[in-house]
């Protein structure tokens, strides 16, 4: 069996699986269930000195939506949408720490990792800040660049308005590591055109670590009634975000191989923790999908990253970390393969055009009824997909 260790920043997690910062971690008792029920580590909720971020959370309001972006009571798909606003940690610093304390000291009993998380609203802040959570015993602190609602809802300056803004995210990253000794991890925004960029000046500025990444801000309609969900702008994300998550992760591993990232946004089971790794998360965090089935779940999906690494025989997780991002071609790489072909099977092809009608490249020609895969064909795999008795397979040509 896979020994599921992995180490992060110098701390060993007994399993990868990390619950991401939000209600499922906004209490000391909030955080022991997170650690009861079999996670590598925790994010704790998100301590801020901007009352109004504290306040938004007496205002949560959230909807699992399903595959149509509408409410399905009971009945959630796989690839389900979170839509929901929130606000930030509701103690002051002081009744936070008191939880934090009690969280980190119930987590060591029980070889898990509580990881503290920052949001301040101007440099001194956010080194305030940073101290109150180190002085708690947390190992790592998490700052959070990424919480999509203060711009738009509160009109706080924290979060992602400042993950959007180069200078501010280094004078905030320079002034907790001035402040604190643990090693910081930058939590970044998706909401940003060039993220390996913000992930350098992060780890420029002072940060160990970088978390890819926080959720995305949407709109989603309720087109009976004519109006937004939950009255107007939210937050969204789901597992159907993953490889848009997975492409600044795999990014940020190929520009920064030795640079820690914390995989999140679009985890929903143990194979998206495995392929988070494999594009190159050392440790992978997980929110939405827990809050949805339940903490218990959390075991299952460590069983599931357990299951992948036995099945494959990988003996420990770190042995996966990258493996995908460095297996990536470029496209000047992929020009240079041998071509490629479809060829049908004649023996399940049953002449039904689909492939012809799908071919935009008009390769594929008809006699006498029968389809025939012409010489324009430059494998480009789409018949393949749509074909209804999977006839259609690719092979690769003699260069
Ligand atoms: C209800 C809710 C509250 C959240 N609160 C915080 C927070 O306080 N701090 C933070 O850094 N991220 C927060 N997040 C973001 C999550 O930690 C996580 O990055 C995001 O949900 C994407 O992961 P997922 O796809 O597993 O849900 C919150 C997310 C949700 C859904």
């Amino acid at each position: 069996m896979a020994d599921l260790s992995v180490e992060f920043c110098g701390v060993r997690f007994k399993n990868p699986v990390v619950v991401g910062s939000s209600e499922l971690t906004l209490s000391a008792g909030n955080m022991k269930r997170c650690v009861d029920a079999g996670a590598g580590g925790l994010v704790a909720k998100t301590l801020t000195d901007s009352l109004a971020m504290r306040e938004q959370t007496g205002n949560s309001k959230w909807r699992f939506l399903d595959e149509q972006h509408r409410v399905n009571p009971g009945r959630l798909p796989r690839e389900f949408s979170f839509y929901g606003r929130s606000g930030l940690a509701e103690e002051d610093p002081a009744a936070w720490a008191d939880e934090l304390r009690a969280a980190v000291a119930y987590a060591r009993e029980h070889e898990a990792v509580v990881i503290g998380s920052v949001a301040g609203t101007e440099p001194a802040a956010w080194a305030e800040l940073a101290k109150v959570v180190e002085d708690t015993g947390v190992p790592l602190i998490e700052m959070n660049f990424g919480c999509p609602h203060p711009s738009e809802m509160v009109g706080a300056k924290t979060g992602m308005v400042v993950g959007q803004d180069p200078e501010a995210l280094s004078e905030a990253v320079a002034a907790a590591a001035g402040a604190v000794t643990v090693p910081l991890i930058a939590k970044l925004t998706p909401q940003v055109t060039d993220m390996v960029q913000i992930a350098r000046r992060a780890r420029e500025a002072g940060a160990s670590a970088v978390t890819l990444t926080n959720r995305f801000m949407g709109f989603a309609v309720d087109a009976e009634n004519a109006r937004p969900y939950i009255y107007g702008w939210a937050g969204i994300g789901g597992p159907w975000v993953k490889p848009l998550s997975l492409r600044w992760v795999s990014k940020t591993h190929v520009a920064m191989p030795d640079l820690p990232i914390t995989g999140s946004n679009g985890v929903h089971d143990g194979m998206d923790v495995v392929e988070f790794m494999m594009s190159g998360a050392a440790i992978v965090q997980i929110c939405s999908a827990v809050m949805l089935k339940g903490y218990h779940y959390l075991g299952q999906v460590v069983r599931e990253v357990e299951q992948f690494l036995d099945r494959k025989g990988y003996a420990s997780p770190a042995e996966i970390v990258g493996l995908a991002a460095r297996a990536a071609m470029s496209y000047e790489q992929i020009k240079a393969l041998p071509p490629e072909r479809a060829e049908i099977d004649r023996d399940l092809c049953i002449d039904c055009g689909v492939c012809q009608e799908h071919c935009f490249y008009n390769a594929i020609g008809e006699q006498g009824g029968r389809y025939l895969i012409g010489e324009q064909c430059r494998g480009c795999g789409i018949c393949s997909c749509v074909c209804p008795e999977a006839a259609i397979n690719l092979v690769m040509t003699a260069a």
